[in-house]
């Protein structure tokens, strides 16, 4: 299949790249592009030559599944030599994305116009690599090396405008942008990046890798892209690139771009669900409403009407109604002073919530989603009353992070309408939803979530119904083994510490402090004997009935001076009591022991569910907990961190705690045990 056509316009030429959906630099795309470029050079009749892509995008970047193979020639960097050499002038028409080796191809052109919605970006950090195919040279050469560091350490691509103040590009094109090419290609001339001086310092870069030593914490890319921009100013042209490709080639080969490209991947394979295609139909989704005003529906309400939707927001007085309305201001109104959102986006926003507090105010809702208090008997109550006002065909949701979906969707004369939609705090800001389908929910209900979590911007993954779901029942396995780990003797900051230095953004009882300790301990009440450790978290109910539910009582599982947290020393007392009244002997514990543990019993826990068919896919397990607790991304998930340690070895292990801990909980999943012997 040819995918790159040539086309003489009087004396200029038009190559147009077609290789769907997202023109990735394929093998044949390079060679066909070289091939074009040299029959250009030749012609004697042609004065320039205008790059244009057909479809939905410019490039998207090198065609990432070729990553690990055998590099095919042209390379890119070939590619890219001969378009840096190309005698003609060359002029990259951009419209869609020019993303990755996208952008840097448009870099190796000698001018660039852009579609007036058009973006370009350098976002390889995100698959934990580097611009391997000059960006990390050109770029600083072109607008300076301070916006270069940002722009490739934080891989978020700018648009049109803030492009062309840049001088990225000389043109925007607002009507036709081949003809606005063309015309500009008449009278350009050859102007070739890598002759510009880098406008910068060293000490730039040395103040930059300061700046994003917390937020880059753990991974490699962000800061091999610092070394790649220092060379741009130290080394010569020709060099700087020899360097770049160097870095590029080690990140490409390392687990933390091996897991990065997994993710990428597993997030994308998440939204292709079996029996749901393009051709399921989907339900117009305009008007919404929440039920309930604390920070979940606020966060929840938020989503819609930052999408450009109506919200009507439902709570039990006027007092809590106009509360949850003063708290969505707020928080619109920090992001307008962080510079997140324009005065006029917070206003278009605003009036578009509806606050109500009689349930007729939802009868003309597409979807209406319930945030009210996490109590299967409230909600059931609750979605009786929904089944009464809502219109037909209206979707009908809740939020709850544990409950059987099912027994709710059973009050209903409606059980297809019914899912579960399950939102992170905070959740105008989390990129998970969890879309949980019951026995009965409908594909064209399933296939309208998925499209509406596209247009919220959230990550979604099919969930079924069970304990907890995929996130939250991973987490209560692994928060079992912190509970248990502080009984055997290890502290709460060792084992918070451990966890961070895994990569988690924070430990497991960091976040319950944060949370609220009372809100697990609530939870565990309603939950019928011998369903979960009693030991486990038997802290957390002292420290509960003490008034200490973390953070908001100035004490939790540290102690709080605004914060700031220290050690608190009543823990150690009520593990040592807790662990002498359970017969739980006490000892040093390590951090090997410590971090296996957590993980282990995440992977375990991971496994059960895919053997259980709650979860699709591993991947989909891996997108979850990434994208809901902050899983290291540079791991891949845990599904994928089990591949890279070794099934036998997780196996191994498992019987190992089985052994010195019994197998209550540490007994291998089958499908694990299975996989692994498959993999010997
Ligand atoms: N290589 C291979 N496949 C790619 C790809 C790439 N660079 N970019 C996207 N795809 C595939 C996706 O996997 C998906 O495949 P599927 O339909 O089988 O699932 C398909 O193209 C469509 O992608 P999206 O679903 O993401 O489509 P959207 O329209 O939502 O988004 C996009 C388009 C913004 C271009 C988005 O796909 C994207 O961000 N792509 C990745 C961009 C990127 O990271 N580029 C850098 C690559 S690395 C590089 O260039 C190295 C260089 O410096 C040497």
């Amino acid at each position: 299949m040819t995918v790159v056509f040539t086309d003489i316009k009087n004396d200029i030429a038009v190559i147009t790249i077609d290789n769907p959906p997202v023109n990735a630099l394929s093998h044949a795309l390079r060679s066909e592009l070289s091939n074009a470029l040299e029959g250009i050079n030749n012609n004697t009749k042609i004065i320039a030559a205008v790059i244009i892509c057909a479809g939905r995008t410019f490039c998207a970047g090198a065609d990432i599944k070729e990553f690990g193979k055998p590099p095919l020639s042209p390379t890119l960097p070939d590619l890219m030599e001969q378009m840096d050499e190309f005698e003609k002038p060359l002029i990259a028409a951009i419209h869609g994305t020019a993303l990755g080796g996208g952008f840097e191809l448009a870099l190796c052109c000698h001018h660039r116009v852009m579609d007036v919605n058009a973006k370009v970006g350098l976002p390889e950090v995100n698959l934990g690599l580097i611009p391997g195919a000059g960006g990390t040279q050109r770029l600083p050469r072109l607008i300076g090396l301070a916006r270069a560091l940002q722009m490739i350490t934080s891989g978020k691509p700018i648009n049109a405008e803030k492009a062309k103040k840049l001088g990225i590009s000389e043109k925007v094109s607002e009507h036709n942008l081949l003809e606005d090419a063309i015309s500009f290609a008449k009278g350009a001339d050859v102007r070739r990046i890598r002759d510009l001086k880098v406008d910068g310092s060293t000490e730039e870069v040395e103040n930059f890798q300061n700046k994003i030593a917390r937020r880059s914490r753990g991974f490699l890319a962000p800061f091999a892209a610092l070394d790649a921009l220092k060379a741009s100013m130290e080394l010569p042209f020709e060099e700087g690139i020899v360097f770049e490709r160097e870095k590029f080639m080690e990140l490409v080969s390392s687990s933390h771009s091996k897991a990065q490209r997994h993710l990428f991947f597993a997030e994308r394979a998440a939204t292709k669900v079996d029996g749901i295609d393009k051709t399921t139909p989907t339900r117009k989704i305009n008007h919404v409403g929440v039920i309930g005003g604390g920070i979940m529906g606020c966060g929840i309400a938020i989503n819609f009407l930052s999408a450009g939707m109506a919200v009507s927001l439902l709570e039990i007085s006027n007092e809590a109604v106009a509360a949850a309305g003063e708290k969505i201001r707020n928080i619109y109104q920090s992001m307008v002073n962080k510079g997140r959102i324009s005065e006029e986006q917070m206003q278009t926003a605003i009036n578009q919530l509806n606050l109500i507090t009689d349930y007729d105010g939802l009868s003309n809702s597409d979807l209406i989603i319930e945030a009210v208090f996490e109590d299967l008997n409230v909600k059931k109550e609750v979605f009786r009353k929904l089944d009464n006002i809502a219109k037909e065909g209206a979707i009908i949701a809740t939020n709850t992070s544990f409950l059987d979906i099912n027994e709710m969707a059973n009050v209903t004369t409606r059980k297809s309408d019914i899912l579960g939609l399950h939102f992170f705090s905070p959740a105008h800001i989390m990129p998970l939803l969890e879309i949980v389908k019951t026995d009965d929910t409908s594909n064209e209900v399933i296939a309208t979530a998925f499209q509406l979590a596209k247009n919220i911007r959230k990550t979604p993954v099919l969930s079924g119904v069970c304990y907890g779901f995929i996130a939250n029942r991973m987490s209560s396995c692994y928060g079992r083994e912190a509970g248990l780990l502080l009984l055997e003797g290890a502290t709460v900051e060792q084992v918070d510490q451990t966890m961070f230095d895994f990569g988690m953004p924070m430990g497991m009882f960091t976040m319950l402090d944060m949370a609220g300790i009372d809100i697990g301990v609530m939870a565990r009440a309603k939950l019928p004997n011998g369903s979960y450790d009693e030991r486990a978290f038997s802290i957390h109910a002292v420290l509960v009935e003490k008034g200490h539910k973390g953070q908001k009582t100035g004490a939790g599982f540290y102690l709080y001076e605004g914060k700031e947290k220290k050690h608190n020393p009543e823990i150690d007392k009520i593990a040592e009591k807790m662990a002498h009244d359970f017969g739980i002997s006490r000892c040093r514990k390590t951090t090997k022991e410590i971090e296996e543990r957590c993980i282990l019993a995440l992977i375990n826990e991971g496994y059960k569910i895919l053997e259980e068919e709650i979860a699709l896919s591993a991947s989909d397990i891996d997108v979850v907990y990434a994208f809901a607790f902050g899983f290291p991304r540079y791991k891949g998930g845990p599904m994928h961190y089990a591949e890279h340690l070794g099934l036998k070895y997780v196996v191994d292990r498992i019987n190992e705690f089985a052994v010195q801990y019994g197998d209550r909980w540490w007994k291998p999943s089958s499908l694990l045990v299975k996989r692994a012997k498959e993999s010997e």
